[in-house]
């Protein structure tokens, strides 16, 4: 149920939330519908994991899920665009993902995702210097805002660029690569926002 498409930024985001949580009421029509439904908002806020399903995320289109009370993207990657990471790797504050409370150790990697599904990306769409939601621009072509431009994220507020692993360019505001949130396959149909994969951290 969760919006599909380019450029969707935070008001998208509530327009996802408000779908998924209209087909959670739609599943417990037999149940009153107030017990059902606080409950389950109440278990997300505290942050309990999001199941999503991704089969109908073609190649280079992004999702946005809520979780946590974020927005929680998922970019299905075309091998074009993974071919662009080491392109901008020179470009770049932390290439490595260094910094470690940016990930969880398994997408401590170029792809920044699990290493056997690396053209899934879950990134949470905050960006890190004041918090505004970056737009998703993932056209390979020159941008007003960067004639290299190879594809990824860009923050309108303060112009802060992301590659399409979400790590930061240098020159901006924004100090460190976007979020990584635990996340795990259930099945090749079906991400598990919230949750690593077994004896990964
Ligand atoms: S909040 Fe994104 S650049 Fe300032």
């Amino acid at each position: 149920m969760a919006n599909v498409g380019v450029n969707q930024g935070r008001r998208r985001f509530l327009t996802a939330t408000t779908a998924v949580v209209g087909g959670a009421g739609a599943a417990t029509a037999l149940v009153p519908f107030i017990k059902s439904w606080l409950p389950s908002e109440r278990a997300k806020n505290a942050g309990a994991p999001v199941l999503q399903d991704i089969s109908k995320v073609q190649p280079g289109q992004r999702i946005i899920v809520g979780w946590r009370g974020q927005p929680v993207w998922i970019v299905n990657r075309t091998k074009a665009m993974l071919d662009t990471l080491p392109q901008v790797k020179n470009r770049l504050r932390d290439p490595d993902s260094k910094v470690a409370d940016q990930q969880p150790k398994f997408a401590q990697n170029e792809t920044r995702s699990l290493k056997d599904k690396p053209e899934w990306f879950v990134v949470i769409g905050i960006c890190t210097h004041l918090g505004c939601s970056p737009d998703f621009v993932p056209e390979i072509k020159a941008e007003p805002f960067d004639p290299e431009w190879k594809g990824g994220f860009f923050c309108p507020c303060h112009k802060s660029r992301y590659d399409i692993a979400g790590r930061v360019f240098q020159g901006v505001p924004a100090p460190m690569n976007l979020v990584v949130p635990p996340y795990k396959f259930v099945d090749d149909k079906h991400i598990l926002i919230g949750v690593n994969p077994e004896g990964a951290a």
